[in-house]
């Protein structure tokens, strides 16, 4: 009996915002895709993702938006949650780290690494301490001048800037992002793990696959950016000059002085917590420990001995910890496996830009479900999108455009065209009934002028489905959806080479048309089987037409040996069900509402694109020049007064102008000025302005302008109004 456990973990991403499709391809897809596949050939899989709920990226969040951390990961978790459920990524168990069972297991874990007394090492350092809060800072929680590009807001661990991974210590002008003052350096005492001790046998491990003279896995079938990235973080570098060594694994502190987060369960740990990347990854344990009560298994086997195959999907920003702190823990610890492979991905742009969350350059997952409510499966388009762009080697880029077309030209024209050739053929020709044919049933094959048989046919479909099964466990997801298509393209072949609709019309008893009509319906059922992993919304639709049973685990296989027995996978005389179409084409002339749909999307990109290049420009202008000194006597001839807008209108043949009718108290001003471009009129009645009020009077398009209303701009370029912060008397003077 095959005994083999596969643990399969997706990063557990922290409970302060939506995700977007940067995330669902860089982990959540793959993941699911080589899940579902497991599955399908029956071995026993577990899934495992959750929230990641510690940490300071959670509290800050929470101050800002005046919430409680509480709350915040509520919303998240749920949101997140239901969010994959609708994709169909198909986890055994979505956990949270705010578990009981979590903590427990995290602190359990902890307490054993201390046992093993010379895995930590309980050192005093200097931190950056907020007096007027009381409290520690998180690396988060402390802003300042980043040493290398000059940023002004990098951040205590990194500079988003460039880049720079930093220490709070680094930053120019440190300031407390709690009180906005200077943080001052105290004393503390934190564990800190012996990644030195772990150095040696990560080296041989990361590039060998061996430890201890064990051969756990083979390098080659890991990515080489992943080992690339490891070896960055394991080797030590010599200067040349100095001598000196730097790099290689130093300790690292584990434990932190916040509230939020795991206690620390040992004498001298009052008031501190577990750092979230120590806690964060013994969650894929507890989440299987919980799936494990709830099904009645036993974890154990999921995560300990030498049949457990352990699988984590991430992106390239997780590597260090998947390949690097979280085996040193797990070995550290004892009995636990290490990972057989990390296949983690590069990065995802959306139409050649980072995502940004801030900039609001994102698409986020269910903003993309309610957005295309309407999309006939619009979640296996997504899908699709996003697995034939998956940045596995490079970063990817995803394109409306690309996404029209691969849906088009790919799903509706390779994949739902061969559907509905099969479905209303055999409706039309054997009243939905799977035609009897035998395997010697020749027919014209690919290559113009060659024949080939049905039984030959088969063989040949059974290469392509074991191509397709090899990259799935390469886990090369791209190369496994081209294979994928490339089932349904050679159907398409077939059809389109021995024309059954033109045979049939003469001789609708014809061999030749029952033949290939037969290895179509094969082909869609292979189809059906062979799509799930990837599009697991169109392989049930596609079931349902076939009439065929829901897929099971182990169902690949049954497949293969089908093939390999050049038997039917679905039987003659067998009724399926009457057409429906899968996909529709976006791009439709008849039907322009999903190209409306696209277009929308392309606009808001538009729009933001409009916003950043603005915001750039204002950030690199160079600072105006102060006026030439005026007098004291000059600056008060000028009366500026406070007023309210009472009406507002466009001007006709004036694009930037509004003619502004604005209320002084004891008198009304009619003004022209050059803020159409920035205001809609309706939105700017009952605004307070500062007006210049003893302007001389001067035409424009026609009407006289009394006065002049002041403005700023923003950083975006936008005209913004200046007047009383609170409401003021109207024609009272500013002075
Ligand atoms: N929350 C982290 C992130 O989003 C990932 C944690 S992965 C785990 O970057 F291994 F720690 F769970
Ligand atoms: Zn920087």
């Amino acid at each position: 009996m095959n005994t083999k456990k596969h643990t399969i973990t997706a990063a557990l991403p922290y409970a302060n915002g939506a995700l977007h499709l940067g995330h669902l391809a860089g982990a959540y897809l793959p993941a699911d895709i080589y899940a579902r596949f497991l599955r399908l050939q029956g071995k026993d899989v577990v899934f495992v993702c959750g929230s990641d709920e510690h940490g300071a990226a959670i509290t800050i969040r929470a101050k800002q938006e005046g919430r409680t951390p509480q709350d915040i990961i509520d919303t998240y978790h749920n949101l997140n949650k239901e969010t994959f459920e609708r994709l169909g990524i198909s986890f055994d168990q979505y956990d949270r780290t705010s578990n009981p069972l979590h903590h427990k297991t995290a602190q359990d874990f902890f307490k054993k690494l201390v046992e093993k007394g010379d895995e930590f090492e309980v050192k005093e350092s200097e931190q950056y301490y907020d007096e007027a809060f009381d409290q520690f800072l998180a690396d988060r929680y402390i802003i300042g001048t980043c040493p290398k590009c000059g940023h002004k807001e990098a951040y205590g661990d990194q500079c988003e800037s460039c880049g720079t991974t930093l220490s709070p210590t680094e930053l120019i002008e440190p300031r407390s992002t709690m009180s906005g003052k200077k943080p001052v350096l105290r004393k503390t005492k934190h564990w800190y793990f012996r990644l030195d001790k772990h150095g040696e046998w990560l080296k041989g491990w990361v590039n060998n696959g061996t430890v201890d003279g064990k051969k756990l896995h083979d390098p080659a079938t890991w990515k080489a950016h992943v080992i690339g990235q490891c070896n960055s973080w394991l080797e030590k570098k010599v200067n040349k000059e100095t001598g000196e060594e730097s790099g290689g694994l130093l300790p690292r502190a584990i434990t932190r002085d916040l509230t939020w987060g795991i206690p620390v369960p040992v004498e001298g740990g009052e008031g501190k917590v577990l750092y979230v990347w120590f806690d964060a990854p013994i969650g894929y344990i507890s989440a299987t420990k919980q799936w494990a009560l709830e099904n009645n298994k036993d974890w154990e086997s999921y995560w300990k001995g030498d049949d457990v195959e352990l699988v984590h999907f991430i992106g390239k920003d997780n590597i260090v910890f998947h390949c690097i702190v979280f085996p040193a823990m797990l070995h550290a610890h004892g009995d636990y496996a290490l990972p057989k492979a990390v296949p983690a991905n590069q990065f995802l742009n959306l139409e050649g830009r980072k995502f940004s969350k801030s900039k609001g350059w994102v698409i986020e997952q269910h903003e993309y479900l309610k957005d295309f409510e309407a999309f006939p499966n619009k979640e296996d388009a997504l899908r699709y999108a996003l697995i034939r762009t998956l940045p596995e080697n490079k970063d990817g880029d995803f394109k409306w455009d690309e996404f029209v077309a691969l849906h088009d030209n790919e799903l509706v024209a390779n994949l739902g065209n061969l559907v509905n050739r099969v479905i209303n053929l055999t409706q039309n020709y054997y009243q939905g009934e799977v035609p009897a044919a035998d395997a010697s049933i020749r027919i014209k094959d690919v290559e113009e002028g060659t024949t080939t048989t049905l039984g030959e046919a088969t063989k040949v479909l059974l290469t392509k489905v074991e191509l397709l099964e090899a990259c799935i466990l390469k886990y090369e997801f791209k190369n496994g959806i081209q294979a994928l298509m490339d089932i349904s393209a050679y159907a398409n072949v077939l059809l389109q080479r021995n024309e059954p609709w033109k045979v049939w019309k003469g001789a609708p008893d014809s061999d030749l048309v029952k033949g290939i009509m037969n290895l179509s319906v094969q082909i869609a059922t292979i189809l059906s089987v062979a799509s799930q992993p990837f599009l697991p919304f169109t392989s049930a639709k596609l079931r349902n037409l076939l009439a065929l049973e829901p897929l099971q685990a182990g169902d690949f296989e049954v497949l293969k040996e089908v093939l390999r027995d050049g038997g039917d996978l679905i039987s003659a005389g067998h009724k399926i069900n009457p057409p429906e179409l899968l996909f529709a084409k976006i791009n439709d002339r008849k039907d322009k509402s999903r190209l409306a749909l696209i277009d929308l999307q392309k606009e808001k990109l538009e729009v933001l694109k409009k916003k950043m290049a603005a915001a750039k420009a204002q950030e690199e202008k160079e600072p105006e020049a102060i006026k030439k000194a005026c007098t004291f006597d000059d600056f008060t001839k000028i009366d500026f007064r406070v007023g309210t807008i009472t009406a507002a209108e466009k001007i006709k043949k004036a694009k930037k102008l509004l003619k502004l009718t604005i209320d002084l108290g004891f008198e009304t001003r009619t003004v022209v000025s050059g803020i159409a471009l920035h205001y809609e009129p309706e939105a700017i009645i009952g605004q307070q302005v500062t007006l210049v009020a003893n302007l001389a009077p001067r035409e424009m398009m026609g009407i006289e302008s009394q006065g002049m209303v002041l403005m700023a701009e923003n950083k975006e370029g936008k005209l913004i109004f200046v007047g009383p912060q609170e409401l003021a008397i109207n024609g009272g003077a500013i002075r």
